[in-house]
């Protein structure tokens, strides 16, 4: 299988990270300190070693956690522009990265003071380390419908500086249909759209019909019970769905995914990326951590995890100019 300094080296593309869950420790008690949060107390390992889940809930809870130490658009520059660093280092040429504005507006941080935050991050980013990074905004799914409704709207005058939108946060209960209309609104002004169908929710493969059949979603967050049902497999294969795995929730969530699932999906012919998700509250995983993980749970070869890059570099919402430059 491929060695370390071959995955260090590949020319990388991250299409699943959320950028509130890059938020590492360190950057927490930073962030503590210049609120005057109780946080700011505690140390780096104090705060790691309460980071402990095994589902999607035990996991969002943690994620939610951190959202009040996010405030002003310093925070949110800090935030972005310390994920870019970190995985520019690991050569990642171009990233898609989710946000989550809900999050904060529900807690009275204005839209505007999240976007500018972290564009002026992507600004400085690619100034200084040459990473291409674009922002794709999700939806809280156990939100109501009218609040994703009237986050679209609150949107509305930075779409130059969204690329698509995702959907996230609880699954349970709260299925692709449930945001139809948003999806629809977000289609017809020319954005990206892809969505979670984590892993093994509830109704999960009519969720991944929704998405694919019903949502117009371009890409599965996830999606690997997708393997059970045959017939979404074979459209999922047809339609060159890009997948975008994520090594170490699987192993969190569902121990041995990554031996198992990852060679089955190659298997059946589907087209995966490889991915990070919340490297910040999942032992700093970055991408290339998590091709590590995904290499050694599948024997991945030299020339799979290129074929794996490649297709990052080719599911990349990105203009066919600048894609060439990449592959
Ligand atoms: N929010 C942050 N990471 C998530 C994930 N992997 N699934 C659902 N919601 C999330
Ligand atoms: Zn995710």
């Amino acid at each position: 299988s491929a060695s370390d300094t071959f995955i260090e080296a590949l020319p990388k593309a991250e299409l699943h990270v959320h950028l509130e869950g890059t938020l590492e420790p360190g950057l927490k008690i930073v962030l503590a300190r210049r609120h005057g949060h109780p946080l700011q107390n505690r140390t780096e390992e104090e705060i790691r070693s309460g980071y402990s889940f095994h589902d999607l809930p035990s996991f969002l809870a943690l994620y939610y956690e951190g959202m009040e130490l996010l405030n002003t658009e310093q925070d949110f520059y800090d935030l972005c522009y310390a994920y870019l660093k970190k995985v520019a280092s690991q050569n990642v040429l171009y990233t898609e990265m989710f946000f989550d504005p809900q999050l904060h507006t529900r807690r009275g941080v204005p839209f505007r003071t999240v976007i500018t935050g972290l564009g002026r991050a992507r600004r400085d980013a690619e100034k200084d380390f040459g990473i291409h990074s674009q922002l794709v905004m999700c939806f809280i799914r156990e939100m109501s419908a009218e609040s994703a409704d009237e986050t679209f709207t609150q949107a509305l005058p930075y779409l130059s500086e969204i690329v698509g939108v995702g959907l996230d946060s609880d699954e349970k209960g709260n299925p692709p249909a449930k945001f139809a209309h948003v999806f629809q609104r977000a289609r017809d002004a020319g954005l990206h759209v892809t969505m979670h169908c984590d892993i093994d929710q509830e109704n999960t493969h009519e969720h991944i019909r929704q998405a694919l059949e019903d949502l117009g979603s371009e890409r599965l967050d996830h999606g690997l019970n997708v393997l059970e049902k045959p017939e979404l497999l074979k459209q999922a294969r047809e339609r060159r769905i890009p997948f975008t795995v994520c090594p170490f929730p699987n192993m969190a969530i569902r121990p041995g995914s990554n031996e198992k699932d990852i060679r089955a999906l190659l298997d059946a012919g589907l087209t995966i990326t490889i991915n990070s998700d919340d490297p910040g509250y999942m032992q700093s995983v970055y991408i290339t951590e998590a091709m590590k993980m995904a290499r050694d749970g599948a024997q991945l070869t030299p020339e799979e995890l290129l074929a794996i890059s490649r297709n990052a570099f080719n599911a990349a919402w990105i203009g066919e100019g600048e894609r060439s430059t990449y592959l």
